[in-house]
């Protein structure tokens, strides 16, 4: 079932975000967060790091799974999603670097990583709280339209639009933005025992319409919520507008 919260501003979404998280974590020390990048995660980030601050929370056993990395050979670029984790999550909040992982997208064997990185969150016990972006066309961490809503962690080819979404993370040169990457599945993200998609602004708003109120289907990846236990799809006005 798909719990929908509409939200007058970015900051109370991290909010909710950042509340339910440290509750697991106050019952669960050793929690597993499930970790997106992107824009739309920043203020739960936020949130979560100055809750953490003011509630003394001992996170130092806290884990963390990235949802997604690009194919590149260097992960110290500042826009892997190595860097962006580390940067916005991981240094902000005080989690443990060696708690925390993202799919080796510099891999010599990518297939081998890729299932390696599912059976790690398999044997980690799985994801707990799992906070989610959206494209705008209803990817979910780099599961494009027509992924499988059973996928493993996998190599994808990104489509051009995603490519172009995230040039502006490349000073805009759409050259820069790697044609590869390694995404959890749509399968691996629905094991998470709960999940959190946050959408804000107009152009993420016919994606929440169809993921939301459409028919489930591989052609909109994020539609696979409606069929998760314990889905909370929080937007603002603007992302709820179709709805
Ligand atoms: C990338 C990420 C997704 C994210 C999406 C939206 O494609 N792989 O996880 O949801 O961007 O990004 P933004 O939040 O900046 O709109």
């Amino acid at each position: 079932m798909t719990e929908v919260l509409i939200v007058k501003s970015q900051e109370e979404a991290g909010n909710l975000y950042a509340e339910a998280a440290c509750r697991l974590i106050k019952a669960n020390p050793y929690a597993t967060l499930g970790l997106a990048t992107g824009s739309t995660p920043h203020t739960a980030y936020q949130a979560l790091a100055q809750k953490v601050r003011e509630n003394h929370l001992d996170v130092s056993h806290v884990c963390g799974f990235a949802l997604d990395e690009y194919v590149m050979s260097d992960l110290s670029h500042p826009q892997s999603y190595h860097s962006v984790i580390d940067r916005e999550v991981v240094v902000p909040v005080g989690l443990d670097p060696n708690n925390i992982h993202v799919p080796n997208g510099a891999a010599d064997d990518v297939p081998r990583a890729c299932s390696e990185y599912d059976k790690a969150i398999a044997d980690a016990g799985g994801i707990d709280i799992q906070i989610l972006g959206i494209g705008t066309d209803g990817h979910i961490g780099f599961n494009e339209p027509g992924s499988s809503l059973t996928s493993p962690t996998r190599m994808k080819t990104l489509t051009e639009q995603t490519r172009v979404d995230n040039a502006r993370f490349f000073d805009g040169d759409l050259n820069q933005v790697p044609s590869h990457c390694i995404t959890q599945g749509v399968g691996t993200i629905m094991k998470a025992r709960h999940l959190v998609l946050l959408a804000f602004g107009k152009s993420k708003a016919a994606a929440i319409a169809a993921s939301v109120e459409g028919a489930v289907t591989s052609m909109c990846p994020a539609s696979a919520l409606q069929l998760h236990p314990h889905a909370t799809v929080i937007v603002d006005e603007d992302a709820a507008s179709q709805l």
